[in-house]
């Protein structure tokens, strides 16, 4: 799946992309020493349909999902099966993405019944935010993540001691958010304003504005070697970086270049008692094999578990198929 890649929070155009300058090299990882840690995988993270989310069909190159109230159809290139439900169900949708002019916001949306704003208010787990319809046809989640987020609230539960989460390529909010309801202190880091002032809204729409979250507008990787030169620790790492990014000053984040340093970076970032490394590729082409063996060998000498695999959604109702939609790697201990 596509998914925002610029500072503004959104997929570039391709010639966009075409006309980046190129990230330059980055120095490579030192080798670090130690066993590799023990290997899980195949693991696929399967989101279900419940009463906030659901997938209700998919095929043809596009998906119709329910969001809360809201059913939305969008294209999905994963999607190259046929749709299960008729033609009528799909007509029904609330809102369509259809690309089909170069407006920002709204206007690339139709609503054949009703005309619908920007955002629409929808829950995760009781934790309330905004959906949101965006020019380059995301939603202000990625419901596939639910996985993720379940695993870093759990541990942060399990932990029952003060947790910090650094949260890279943060988006609007949502992995931040949980973990901080769940009782962690969060660093929240972003390139776009834009993604961080949705991120903003929805802290207060999710009554934690004085939960203890810092909201850093900046590129991921500049971020992360300062907070290594600071000699700052977290003990849970998320990051979810895009193919293709921008930070706020131009710095150029393609994944296949920079991954390797940021991750290493990442690793010396966690504390001496570290509860996850968490790690979601969208759009590359890869295999989870190959952040598998990224995690393994920067994560040499750690101890515990790296275990790689897909993020996938499966389908509401009977007959369901699933949607492919990451890639991710995680380590535990
Ligand atoms: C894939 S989204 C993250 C989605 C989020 N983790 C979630 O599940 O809701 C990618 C985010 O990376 C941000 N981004 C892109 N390039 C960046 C960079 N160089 N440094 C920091 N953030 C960047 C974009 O603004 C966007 O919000």
């Amino acid at each position: 799946m596509p998914r925002p890649a610029s500072a503004s929070g959104e997929t570039p155009r391709p010639a966009a992309e075409a006309a980046a300058p190129a990230a330059g090299p980055r120095p490579a990882p030192p080798k670090r020493p130690g066993a590799r840690p023990a290997e899980r995988l195949p693991v696929i993270l399967t989101v279900e349909p419940d009463a906030d989310y659901a997938l209700l069909d998919s095929g043809a190159g596009e998906k119709l999902e329910r969001y809360g109230p809201l059913t939305v159809r969008r294209p999905e290139n994963q999607a190259i099966w046929g749709k299960r439900l008729a033609d009528p169900a799909w007509e029904a949708a609330d809102a369509i993405f259809t690309g089909d002019t170069d407006e920002e916001g709204l206007g690339r949306w139709r609503f054949p019944k009703v005309p619908l704003g920007e955002t629409w208010p929808l829950e995760h787990k009781g934790l309330s935010y905004l959906g949101r319809f965006t020019s380059y046809r995301h939603t202000g989640v990625f419901p596939e993540q639910a996985g993720h987020w379940a695993f870093v609230t759990d541990a942060i539960a399990a932990a029952k001691r003060p947790v910090k989460v650094l949260n890279l390529f943060g988006y609007t909010g949502l992995a931040s958010l949980l973990a901080a309801r769940a009782g962690a202190e969060v660093t929240h880091v972003d390139a776009s304003k834009k993604a961080i002032l949705w991120a903003r809204e929805n802290q207060e729409l999710a009554g934690l504005t004085e939960a203890p979250i810092r909201w850093i507008c900046e590129d991921a990787v500049r971020y992360a070697e300062r907070e290594v030169k600071r000699g700052s620790r977290y003990d849970i790492v998320l990051l979810d970086p895009p193919r293709f990014g921008r930070g706020p000053k131009g710095e150029v984040w393609q994944l296949l270049d920079d991954l390797p340093y940021l991750l290493d970076l990442c690793r010396s970032l966690m504390s001496d008692k570290p509860l996850a490394l968490i790690l979601t590729a969208y759009s590359i082409r890869s295999s989870f094999y190959s952040l598998q063996a990224l995690m393994t060998e920067t994560l040499r000498g750690m101890g515990g578990t790296v275990e790689s695999g897909e993020l996938i959604i499966r389908e509401a109702g009977e007959d369901a198929r699933c949607l492919s939609t990451s890639l991710f790697s995680r380590w535990i201990p």
